[in-house]
């Protein structure tokens, strides 16, 4: 079975596409990711796919303009039949056209324990330097839901990361990179579970609706 049909927006190094190229690979998630889409022509999330045999196109802020740029996505991401989207580390703000054509069927990573650290302005790592400035003693990543607001939808998943003493933004930002991989391919995972059982008329309780 060939699973449920992802489509990936980037805009950066793409570590977190590369855990789920790799989890898909390894059948921790029923599904296959069938095409990326970055914002930034140079984004190494694009080498990323190339080496794993997907689809990848850039699609240029500056030829598609405000609404435009996200019917553009939903047109290609039509053409392939996509039927779940991830935001991985995609730094656009998605327009309600494109999350009404995707309802409940888009999941983003960010990485902060929301409500904490999170909305506009947060974002890579500005995040990690705003829990480094208030003296929390712990901070993480979460999994959810997008829905019109910025980091505001349903959470599916999260991890607490101990800050530490000694932090500096790099030493934290690469230990919750390595806990955003692990949740996102988890939500992803078990999301691709119950969007499997619908496809195949399986029980409706355990839809995400
Ligand atoms: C990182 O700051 C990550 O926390 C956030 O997006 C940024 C880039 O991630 N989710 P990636 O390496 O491009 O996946």
């Amino acid at each position: 079975m060939e699973g449920v049909r992802i489509g990936v927006l980037v805009s950066g190094g793409g570590t977190n596409l590369q855990a789920i190229i790799d989890a898909c690979q390894e059948g921790d998630i029923k599904g296959r990711i069938v095409l990326v889409i970055s914002n930034k022509k140079d984004a190494y999330a694009i080498e990323r796919a190339a080496e794993g045999g997907i689809r990848s196109e850039f699609v240029s802020p500056s030829i598609f303009k405000g609404e435009d740029y996200d019917r553009r996505l939903m047109e290609l991401f039509e053409e392939e039949g996509v039927q779940l989207v991830v935001l991985a580390g995609y730094l656009r703000v998605l327009s309600p056209l494109f999350i009404d054509g995707f309802r409940n069927r888009i999941i983003n990573i960010h990485p902060s324990l929301i409500p904490k650290f999170c909305g506009k302005g947060f974002y890579g790592e500005r995040v990690h330097s705003a829990v480094l400035e208030s003296g929390d003693r712990e901070t993480g990543a979460t999994v959810h839901i997008v829905d019109e607001g910025t980091d505001t939808g349903p959470i599916l998943l999260q991890e607490v990361v101990p800050v530490r003493k000694d932090d500096t933004v790099e030493t934290l930002k690469k230990r919750v990179l390595q806990v955003e991989h692990r949740i996102l391919v988890k939500a992803l995972g078990d999301m691709c579970l119950k969007l499997g059982n619908e496809n195949n008329g399986g029980n409706h309780e355990a839809s995400i609706d």
